[in-house]
Parts: C-alpha cells; sequence; structure tokens
C-alpha cells in the first residue's frame, strides 16, 4: 500500500516520477506528491488529495524544476484523505516519504515534543520530525538512531536539505526495490515501474541504507559498513506495463491469460509429465508432507480454495486454506509434517509475509507461489514458484488469478506422480488436458461481446447471488469478488446447497442469480437448485458446460435470463474456462456503469499494512 519513486539524475525529476506514479497508483490513489531538490539547492513539495492525474495538473501550472526527487501515491492509513496527509513530508531540513504505519507514532510525538509542531495527522510526518532530531550532519547516523525508535514497518525515502541530489532509502518489511537506471539512480515500491528506465535492479535489504547519486548507489549496513548489493535482472517486457491498447488493464490482463497460462504451464512439462526439478522443488517434499495449508489473502486464497478442491480429490491429502491475516491469531496447526504453501501475485502481502515466518517457526516447510520475482514472500520461504504472469496494474486480479490455479494443477499433478497415485500415463493426461487450457480458454475471450450483453442484465441490481457446489463453488467465490470490488454490486457466493439454510430468505424477483454447472457428479442436484431460486422469482444467469446442455438451446430461453456455454474440459479442468467467463462478466458490469475499473475505490492493489 501506498507507492513510492525516487529518482536522482540528469533528467527532469518531476516528469519521470509523474510517469512512473502513474503506474504505482494501483498501490493507492486517495492523494499523491512529490518533492523535487531544486537548482537552487531548495527542496519544493507539490501535493493534493486524489489522483496523479490532479497532481499532474498542480505541476503543470506550478512544476518544480531539479534532477533529483522523491514521491508518493498513498493509501490513507493514519490521517484522513486530505492534502496536509498527502506525501511527501517535510520536517525541517528533511522531507520523506513513507508506506507502512509507524505503530508508536503517538508516543513519538509525545517524547520528542511534537504536538504543536506537525502540519499532518500522520504517522510518516512524525517519522521526518524524530529524523530531523538526529540529524547533526551525519544523515547515516541521523537514520541509524531514527530506525531504532520506530515501532511497524516502513519504506522511508528521505532528503535533506543540505545534501542536494542524493536520496536515501532505508525499510522494514515494507519493499524497496533499487535500480541503476540509464540516466541516473532509482528507487521505487515494486520492479514493476523500474522496467522501462533499467534492466538491473536489486530489493534494498531490511534495515541497510541505500545512498542513491546520480553516478550510483552505495549500500551500507546499521553498522555503517558497506555491503555489496544483489543485483538482479529486470524480467517483465516494458510493453506489458502499457494497456496494450486496451481501454483498462483489466480487459489487458484478461486477453493475457492463455499466453502467460502457457508461460506459466510449458516450461514446466518435461516428457509430457508435470515437473517442478528446474524450480527446485525437490519430490521428497511433495511425497512426505502429510497436510497441505495454504495461507494467503483476497483473490489468492480463492485460487488456493480451488487448490484444495483439485488436491483432496486427487491426491486425497488433507488440506486447509487459512486466511492470512486470521492465521497467527486462530492457533491453526502446523508442525514439519506439514507444506505450507502461500500464493500471493506481490509477494509482499504483509498477512502472507507474516504468516510463513510463523509456519516457519512453527517447523513447517514453506513453498510460495509468487509473481513478482525476489519479493518478500518469496525470499521469506524455503522454495519459490513464479506464476509467469507478468506485470499485473489492475487492482482486481485476473491474470495472477488464472497463474496460480495453473501452478496449483502442475503441484497436483506432479504430487500425484510422485505419491504413486497416478502412472506415468495418467501424469501425461493430466499434463495434456492442462495444455489445452489456453486454447480453451481463448475459445471464452473471443466471444467477449456475448459475455457483455449477458452483463446488461445485472447492470441494475443492487444483490446479485452466485450458486454453484464442488469446484463451481470455489470459483464463484472468486467470480463474486469480482464482481462487487469493481462494479459495487454487493454479491455473495452460496455453495448451492446451503442457499435455503437462510440466504434463500433474500431471493426476489429483483435479486438475480448467477449459476455455474460444470461437474458431472453435482449436475443434477445443482439444477434442483437452480429450480428452487427460480420459484422464488430470480432470474438465473446460466454458465454451464458446453455438453451439459439440453438438446435444442432453444427449449433454454424460456428457463433463463441468459445462458453461456463453457467450452468443454474435464471437470476438474473447467476452473479455468469458466473463472475467464466470470472475470468478463464482472469487466462488463463495471464498465458499462462507468465505473473507473482498474481503480475501484478504497482498493489498493498491494497490501502491507495489517
Ligand atoms: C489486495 C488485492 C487483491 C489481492 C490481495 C492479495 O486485496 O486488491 O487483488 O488478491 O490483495 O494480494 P497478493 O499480492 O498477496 O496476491
Amino acid at each position: 500500500m501506498c507507492g513510492i519513486i525516487g529518482y536522482t539524475g540528469v533528467k527532469e525529476a518531476q516528469e519521470i516520477m509523474l510517469d512512473a506514479l502513474e503506474i504505482l497508483e494501483y498501490r493507492g490513489y486517495d492523494s499523491a506528491g512529490l518533492a523535487v531538490c531544486g537548482r537552487d539547492g531548495c527542496v519544493r513539495i507539490r501535493k493534493c488529495a486524489g489522483r496523479v492525474k490532479d497532481l499532474r495538473l498542480l505541476c503543470e501550472k506550478d512544476g518544480i524544476q531539479g534532477t533529483c526527487g522523491i514521491g508518493h501515491t498513498r493509501w490513507a492509513t493514519h490521517g484522513g484523505v486530505s492534502d496536509a496527509n498527502a506525501h511527501p513530508h517535510k520536517f525541517g531540513r528533511v522531507t520523506v516519504t513513507h508506506n507502512g504505519i509507524v505503530e508508536n507514532y503517538q508516543d513519538l510525538v509525545q517524547r520528542y515534543h511534537l504536538e504543536e509542531k506537525l502540519k499532518s495527522q500522520t504517522d510518516s510526518e512524525v517519522a521526518a520530525a524524530v529524523l530531523d532530531h538526529f540529524y547533526g550532519t551525519d544523515p547515516l547516523a541521523a537514520i541509524r538512531k531514527t530506525v531504532l525508535k520506530l515501532k511497524g514497518t516502513f519504506a522511508l525515502s528521505i532528503m535533506f536539505d543540505d545534501i542536494p541530489g542524493v536520496i536515501f532509502a532505508v525499510r522494514n518489511v515494507s519493499p524497496i526495490v533499487i535500480a541503476r537506471a540509464r540516466s541516473g539512480s532509482m528507487l521505487a515500491s515494486d520492479v514493476t515501474v523500474l522496467g522501462q528506465y533499467s534492466r538491473e535492479y536489486f530489493v534494498l535489504p531490511e534495515f541497510y541504507v541505500a545512498v542513491l547519486k546520480e553516478d550510483g548507489v552505495e549500500l551500507y549496513d546499521m553498522a555503517g559498513e558497506t555491503a555489496e548489493p544483489e543485483w538482479q535482472a529486470v524480467n517483465w517486457d516494458v510493453d506489458r506495463s502499457s494497456k496494450g491498447g486496451y481501454p483498462f488493464y483489466m480487459e489487458k490482463e484478461i486477453m493475457e491469460q492463455p499466453q502467460v497460462i502457457r508461460e506459466t504451464v510449458i516450461p514446466r512439462i518435461q516428457g509430457g509429465i508435470p515437473d517442478l526439478s528446474e524450480d527446485g522443488i525437490p519430490d521428497g517434499l511433495l511425497a512426505d508432507c502429510k497436510r497441505i495449508c495454504v495461507v494467503a489473502c483476497g483473490t489468492a486464497m480463492h485460487a488456493g480454495l480451488v487448490g484444495k478442491a483439485l488436491m483432496q480429490s486427487l491426491v486425497r491429502i488433507h488440506m486447509d486454506v487459512e486466511l492470512a491475516s486470521e492465521f497467527m491469531y486462530t492457533d491453526v496447526i502446523v508442525d514439519e509434517d506439514t507444506l505450507v504453501i502461500a500464493i500471493s501475485q506481490s509477494g509482499e502481502t504483509i498477512d502472507t509475509l507474516e504468516a510463513v515466518k510463523h509456519a516457519k517457526k512453527n517447523g513447517a516447510k514453506t513453498l510460495a507461489i509468487v509473481n513478482v520475482r525476489g519479493a518478500s514472500v518469496a525470499r521469506a520461504s524455503d522454495y519459490v514458484i513464479y506464476t509467469n504472469a507478468g506485470p499485473e496494474i489492475a487492482v482486481a486480479s485476473t491474470k495472477a488469478y488464472t497463474t496460480q490455479l495453473a501452478v496449483l494443477y502442475l503441484l497436483t499433478g506432479r504430487m500425484a506422480y510422485v505419491r504413486g497415485i497416478f502412472g506415468a500415463e495418467e501424469a501425461k493426461a493430466f499434463a495434456k488436458e492442462l495444455m489445452r487450457v489456453p486454447e480453451v480458454m481463448q475459445k471464452v475471450l473471443d466471444r467477449k461481446e456475448e459475455i457483455h450483453y449477458i452483463a446488461r442484465s445485472i447492470l441494475n441490481a443492487q444483490d446479485v447471488f452466485m450458486m454453484g457446489r464442488g469446484l463451481d463453488h470455489a470459483i464463484l467465490l472468486e467470480g463474486s469478488l469480482k464482481l462487487k470490488e469493481i462494479s459495487y454490486i454487493h454479491s455473495e457466493a452460496y455453495a448451492s446447497g446451503e442457499l435455503k439454510h437462510g440466504t434463500i430468505a433474500l431471493i426476489t424477483e429483483d435479486t438475480p442469480v448467477v449459476a455455474v454447472v460444470t461437474q458431472e457428479k453435482v449436475k443434477s442436484k445443482e439444477f434442483s437448485n437452480i429450480k428452487e431460486v427460480q420459484s422464488r422469482g430470480a432470474g438465473v444467469i446460466l454458465f454451464i458446460k458446453e455438453t451439459f446442455g439440453p438438446e435444442k438451446e432453444a427449449s433454454w430461453e424460456n428457463v433463463f435470463t441468459s445462458v453461456f456455454t463453457l467450452p468443454a474440459m474435464e471437470d476438474g479442468f473447467m476452473v479455468m474456462p469458466a473463472s475467464a467467463a466470470l472475470q468478463l462478466l464482472a469487466y462488463y458490469v463495471s464498465l458499462d456503469k462507468g465505473l473507473d475499473v482498474d481503480k475501484p475505490r478504497n482498493l489498493a492493489k498491494v497490501v502491507t499494512v495489517e
């Protein structure tokens, strides 16, 4: 949460930062700001509540020239959404941007007598004030002393008035990556934004101080000793971070799914069998564990639920899916026989990260399924499998989710094989069906206008219910989240058999129901449940495996509001085409309501506070 950018070099910092903040905006969009050290050596700030486009207007009217600056896009935690609470914050000779939460900020206010001196309600300004308090002439000493006083999480980028052209950075938990740009040095909250400026970056280690100058970056540990950064290559194409002609990133990312699923799966099929050896996953890890426990949040947690249904039915292993935010507080049992799988697009979700650390302390083996290379969750885990989704910019996750599913299929297939549940032929058949996913999903995407038409029937709904059984229920939980987060329609996904235990009281002719039917073993029960809601007046939009339909499509017309036939795969894989259809449904509802599809209100893509 909150995006940080910093640049020092030979180019105008303001322009570079505004462009970068536009990309980083998915980390928060309550306010935006930047500080630039001008040619006269003075640090000036422009900031406002609102979006980066509002900041750009401000800078167009009254810009700041200079080649060194720090910028910020905010997701408000401490202190409401206001100009004053927007970052950067300047206190005395120190200007900072901050991502994270300084939990003891009230104690610090008292201790350093700041009550009358602060201009905002933020914990971040307090960090600037403490830095200023400790700053004499040695910036590294001031930073060291300050971080010892801060409790909580922080990524700080810092400029000192009397050290023009230099940016300092330090962090605890909250991420900062640093790059050598062609024209100078840069820092950012994540690597997505750096691809167009640099091909090389490193993750700032926790409690190390980076010093960015026009001609390079220095790294110091807390004792003031120099350290060597671990440089790595930026592995994302620049054009993957652009909208590529689509009106919103979300549509582009939905449409990219066949390609990125292919890129995730194909390198991991060897001799026709799922194979994770290139990822360094030992077969023993998969063969010996007695239990699996997924920790994840939001969409990634929903991917875990699909994984659970697959693993339990194919591998017959006990698997739990825990909300990472609850994991540490609900006495979940994990031990040395448990494989804890952390799923996270960003790899920076604080709850998921803390859950991994907690699981390790309890002796569990940990495996991360992460999209962003080198992210905190990946580094904290014993093993990592990267999804090759490329940068996902829309706040609502789509391609990250389906590539997470692809990895879970690979894991399931490999686990069944190494445990002797699948022979070579079964493992090959499983992998073959998985490799068919991109082509089948493409068939759904090619019919996107059909789904656009269907979306119109729920445009004005206040409430939508979604129903399905087994795997269909698992994907509807995600389909329902997608709809509510970007369309603001209240939506709930129910296991069909549960509806009658209370929720059916809410079903009327004004509550459209979305039903997904792709599983042969529950198909007839599912149709009975659909009849139950239809008898209460609900119109039903049906997504059904094409081979399940009645002989004549015309016979559906009087029964359902709309029907979308999903191209057939084996039942266990129908999750993939169905997910694409539900993503498109949510997308078109949001689009036709005229909403900001990529940046839904109150949300942020990367949640780095608990
Ligand atoms: C936020 C995002 C969701 C995402 C969740 C977990 O809430 O808006 O799209 O599913 O965080 O994020 P992660 O990066 O851990 O997958």
